[in-house]
């Protein structure tokens, strides 16, 4: 949902800038730009499309700049839509992520003193109401983002003064500290490469950074922040030879599940629950792949702990009035910059609702508004569409419900030790891949598909269908397997392929008579079970088999299988893996 960067140091600011931005392009990749403050004057360069290189004897050696990757919200993408804006003279450039809500008025306001403006987006008004203040760089655009409504993460620069003044207001923006050179940017993965020592700026503050330092003001009063160490390396920000990131992310599988139980089980499971005590029920707010595993998170802790558990998009939570002052409220969201979920938890925390958070993202936003926070361990995903992070979620709710239930010890250890055995089985899967592909070879033939499930297969159908559609462009859906025959059934027929997500468990016998069914229809049909299951070939024309695992864990394994039949679907069909259209990973506006 755009990148931002900016740079003050002695290296070549463009180059800087383009490596940061070709690594935070997952947030978006319509258009992109750079300005730099060469001499007294800024030079810009701005295009539509994925990012490029500029000619070096373009910026020459200009050590401070900003630059922008840039996902569209107001304004179609075009070069001058791109980032950076400028203001009337040309004196001062601004990169900005989120929505200014009140641009209209600000806009019309400052045409009638004359500004002139070139782009239909609202980021422009900010370099118009920098110039509009007198003072200090820093003065005047404390005074610009004073009058703004909405969120941003904004990065300024100008050749009057040597120094980058950047604040943010619920967009995400760190800082960088290096040796003898600073970074600001929308995310730790981007500046890697120079630094692993950052601060996680918060809501209100300003950083004014100049080479020899920097200072916060929250709103206007000096803070100290923590300078944090980044838990990650750089080789976990690089395709290291695999054709795409997302192939590489669920090859990581293995590595993300055995780090997420280590980070919370030694002999037995040490999370800590004590955010449970006392609650009447559990609420999870997501979007998304993170949506889908809170589905399959509401069907195994309501089962091994009794507690009710609801499941609501975020999107929609504020929309209706259901008490919720002794409900935890969980916050599932991998970046932990999703706008939706962290409006959804912050309105729960007004309500009175104690908040947990799932995050994959160490001082993430989301963190801030939560009570509690459980992290998963899978590293910086850059490929677009939610893979090893969707599986280190499925471990940690896991976890949370083996936690909470009333199992004797000797039956958490059988589940603990069947967790540690997952890494092997998904290896398995990922070795014996050539069933996938073929499969997938037939299926980059349809336009349309269904995905069901019944019980915990459902939102495992769920994610296999969104992982389809979003990378392959293939129109699928998920359905619970008993609902097909309430309307959708008139989708099936020769040319609606259906796959069938079964697990031997209680839904294993009426899941077969709905293939069946599907059957009878024309529709081909495509199994993803278990090794053990024999019976299912009977049934299918296609039958994808995965390690046999504890019913709890079986999300996990037919997951993997669905994702690498998403990727080399998608890959027969040539699209752009890693950056689908119109997509972005981190949705920062609402
Ligand atoms: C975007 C991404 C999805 C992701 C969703 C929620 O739409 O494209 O892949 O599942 O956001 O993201 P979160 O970071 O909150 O898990």
């Amino acid at each position: 949902m755009c990148g931002i960067v900016g740079y003050i140091g002695y290296r070549k600011a463009h180059m800087v800038i383009i490596n940061a931005l070709k690594r935070l392009e997952y947030r978006g990749y319509d258009s992109w730009g750079v300005a730099v403050v060469q001499g007294n004057k800024l030079d810009i360069h701005k295009q539509v499309g994925a990012i490029g290189e500029i000619e070096s004897q373009e910026f020459g050696e200009a050590t401070l700049g900003i630059g922008h990757t840039r996902w569209a919200t107001h304004g179609k993408p075009s070069d001058v839509n791109a980032h950076p804006h400028l203001d009337c003279n040309g004196n001062i450039a601004v990169v900005h992520n989120g929505i200014i809500e009140n641009y209209l008025s600000l806009k019309n306001d400052l045409m009638k003193e004359g500004h002139k403006f070139v782009s239909e987006t609202d980021t422009e008004i900010i370099a118009h109401l920098i110039e509009k203040n007198n003072g200090s760089l820093e003065n005047a655009v404390f005074s610009a983002i004073s009058v703004l409504k909405g969120s941003y993460a904004v990065v300024v620069i100008s050749p009057d003064e040597r120094k980058i003044v950047a604040c943010r207001n619920k967009s995400p923006l760190i800082l960088g500290v290096g040796d003898g050179e600073f970074f600001v940017a929308s995310d730790t993965p981007a500046i890697l490469e120079y630094t692993n020592r950052v601060v996680y700026l918060e809501d209100g503050d300003t950083v004014v950074i100049t080479d020899s330092g920097y200072e916060i003001k929250n709103n206007g009063i000096k803070v100290e922040r923590m300078v944090e160490l980044v838990p990650w390396s750089l080789d976990d920000a690089e395709k290291s030879g695999y054709e795409h990131f997302m192939l590489k992310e669920i090859h990581e599988t293995p590595r993300v599940i055995e780090e997420t139980i280590a980070g919370h089980v030694s002999d037995t499971i040490e999370l800590d629950v004590s955010f449970a005590a006392g609650i009447s029920e559990l609420v999870f707010v997501a979007c998304g792949t993170s949506l889908h595993a809170a589905i399959v998170g509401k069907y195994i802790i309501e089962e091994m702990s009794g507690i009710p558990v609801r499941v609501e998009y975020a999107s929609e939570f504020n929309y209706h009035t259901t008490p919720i002052s002794r409900s935890l409220v969980v916050g599932i969201t991998q970046s932990g910059e999703t706008a939706d979920t962290l409006e959804a938890l912050r309105k729960a925390k007004g309500n009175g609702a104690r908040i947990l958070a799932i995050t994959n993202v160490l001082g993430s936003s989301v963190t801030r508004v939560a009570d509690y926070v459980i992290y998963t361990r899978a590293g910086p995903e850059i490929g677009v569409a939610a893979t090893k992070t969707f599986i280190a979620q499925l471990v940690a709710l896991c976890l949370v419900a083996l936690k909470l239930s009333m199992l004797p010890r000797s039956e958490l250890e059988r589940f603990i030790l069947e967790m540690r055995l997952l890494p092997e089985k998904i290896r398995k899967i990922l070795d014996e891949k050539e069933k996938i592909k073929e499969i997938s070879e037939i299926l980059a033939e349809f336009d349309n598909m269904m995905y069901i499930g019944r019980g915990i297969a459902f939102p495992v159908a769920l994610e296999g269908a969104l992982k389809m559609k979003e990378i392959s462009y293939i129109h699928a859906e998920g359905y619970p397997a008993g609902e097909l025959k309430h309307g959708p059934f008139a989708l099936l027929g020769e040319k609606t392929p259906v796959i069938v997500c079964i697990i031997r468990d209680e839904t294993y016998d009426i899941t077969l008579s709905n293939i069946k069914e599907v059957k009878a229809r024309d529709s081909p049909v495509f199994a993803f079970s278990d090794e053990k299951d024999r019976e299912i070939d009977k049934y299918v024309d296609y039958a994808v088999k995965t390690p046999e695992v504890d019913r709890i864990f079986a999300p996990i394994v037919l997951s993997v299988a669905l994702q690498l039949l998403a990727y080399y679907t998608a890959r027969v069909k040539g699209c752009e893996i890693d950056k689908p259209r119109h997509l972005a990973k981190s949705v920062t506006v609402e």
